[in-house]
């Protein structure tokens, strides 16, 4: 015999071990083990052989056979991975990038200053208080030191509701809460119901309605926020110092605020308070004063044992001062190019 399979098979794997692409496998594989290679040739010589040197010789093939095709294989599976590995690291697709380029929705800008709102007055101390948006009138205007026909009624242009179709709602006149003032009324009522208070300290954000037609300046539909804060002792220097702080929380460090005399019923005395602007000029931001003393009693509360201040002011004029934008309107027109820049 000149050639031993065992020879061939030796040769062969190291042939599939050097080979460097799938081609050149399924070559070797022609060359090794198909009809035309060495190993099949032996076949011939079996005519020559007696029948146990034919079977020893069968079996030196079969075996040779068997690790050529394990060569080829191991190969191939060597070479396939590489080149998946190689596919992935140049068609790959990085997860986390698409994220970063993905247009994820956000609040609206107005959603995100009465947030920061809160989360000023909370890190002052204050809770947040709700009311209903349809009030009645006692709460809107009564409570708050207006009684009926009283002229300041007119600073407010009210839309009233037909409360007639309602059934069951008594005699009560409804109206769409024109500040979120009554929640003060609505505040102290709670804290004596439940014995939570005084002393409360709250701010009470929300959604306001004026018969307006909208323009740069006004909307029919507005976001107030209120505060009230009742306790022993309270005087107009807490009011000041508490504008004063929240002015710096929310505009930051060089912002500062002064108080301007005014009128409000609920109020006595009354002031407006203004911030000031980078120009030197000031920005008239909202409404103050020290709580009535009819306001107390409509509360529930003794004004010879209580006393508080009250502010309240508009975050979307707030909004409209902190980031410049020109006209109101622009918050509910719902642009997203005027949207997404918040
Ligand atoms: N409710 C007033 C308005 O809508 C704003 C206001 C003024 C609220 C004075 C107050 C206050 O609590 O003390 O114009």
């Amino acid at each position: 015999m000149t050639v031993e399979p065992s020879q061939i098979a030796d040769e062969g794997s190291v042939a599939f071990a050097q080979s460097e692409t799938l081609e050149a496998v399924h070559e070797l594989e022609l060359t090794y083990l198909g009809p035309q290679s060495v190993l099949s040739g032996l076949k011939a010589s079996f005519k020559d052989l007696d029948v146990a040197e034919r079977k020893v010789l069968g079996s030196q093939m079969n075996a040779a056979r068997q690790k050529l095709e394990a060569a080829a294989q191991g190969r191939r599976e060597e070479l396939e991975s590489a080149a998946r590995a190689a596919q992935l690291a140049t068609e790959g697709v990085d997860l986390s990038e698409s994220l970063g380029k993905a247009k994820l929705g956000h609040s609206h800008v107005i959603t995100q200053t009465w947030e920061r709102l809160e989360d000023v007055f909370c890190s002052m101390g204050f809770t947040v208080a709700d009311g209903p948006e349809v009030e009645t009138d006692w709460f809107n205007f009564e409570a708050l030191n207006l009684p009926p026909a009283h002229p300041a009624r007119s600073l407010w242009d009210t839309l009233y509701l037909d409360s007639s179709q309602l059934e069951g709602l008594g005699q009560e006149q409804l109206l769409l809460r024109t500040h979120t003032s009554p929640v003060q009324i609505r505040s102290m009522l709670r804290a004596v119901r439940d014995n939570s208070g005084p002393p409360i300290y709250v701010v009470c954000p929300g959604r306001v309605y004026r018969r307006d037609t909208a323009d740069a300046t006004h909307l029919p539909v507005f976001h107030q926020i209120e505060g009230l804060v009742i306790d022993r002792g309270i005087t107009m220097g807490d009011l000041a110092g508490t504008i004063e702080s929240f002015v710096k929380a929310y505009f930051g460090e060089n912002m500062t605020s002064r108080l301007r005399p005014s009128y409000f019923p609920f109020t006595e005395p009354s002031a407006e308070f203004d911030i000031s602007a980078a120009d030197g000029s000031w920005l008239e931001v909202g409404g103050c004063g020290m709580v009535h003393p009819n306001v107390l009693k409509a509360g529930g509360l003794d004004p010879e044992e209580w006393s508080g201040f009250a502010f309240g002011f508009g975050i979307d004029r707030l909004a409209k001062i902190r980031y410049g934008v020109e006209d109101l309107r622009e918050f509910v027109t719902n642009d997203v190019r005027f949207l997404s820049q918040f």
